[in-house]
């Protein structure tokens, strides 16, 4: 369901790969949303949140590596974007979820979401600007 199309590709094999990773993400988060069986989801979600963390330092730095090397004119306003995802991620209460099932059902959801928003307006609109 969340996978790269052609359209997504920005022509920089680094980077693409690195959102390939972010969309296989919003895949398995979309799955952990649906998978009835698993009762507690408190692992899992702690397991995406922390993926999504290491993705987040590896990706953002090459990225904005890439954008100083072109010295692209509107790098500034990108990286505050990027820190405003990287501190939403550190608003999930990962205590909160622990024993509470109905709570973690509303922080994948909240998740999904937020990774959908994300690979819509930032991949789609924001990082291809850079590659123009
Ligand atoms: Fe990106
Ligand atoms: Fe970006």
């Amino acid at each position: 369901m969340y996978q790269m199309k052609p359209e997504y590709y920005t022509g920089i094999e680094a980077i693409d790969q690195e959102h390939t990773r972010l969309f296989e993400l919003a895949q398995q988060t979309h799955d952990l949303l649906n998978n009835d069986i698993l009762i507690d989801k408190a692992d899992s979600i702690t397991h995406l949140i922390s993926e999504l963390i290491d993705y987040t330092r590896t990706h953002f730095s090459h990225e904005e590596a890439y954008m100083e090397s072109i010295q692209y004119p509107r790098i500034s306003a990108h990286i505050t974007l990027h820190r405003k995802f990287e501190e939403n991620l550190m608003v999930f209460d990962l205590d909160a979820i622990e024993d509470d099932f109905d709570e973690q059902e509303e922080a994948v959801q909240h998740l999904l979401d937020f990774l959908v928003d994300w690979l819509i307006n930032h991949i789609m609109k924001v990082d291809m600007l850079y590659v123009k």
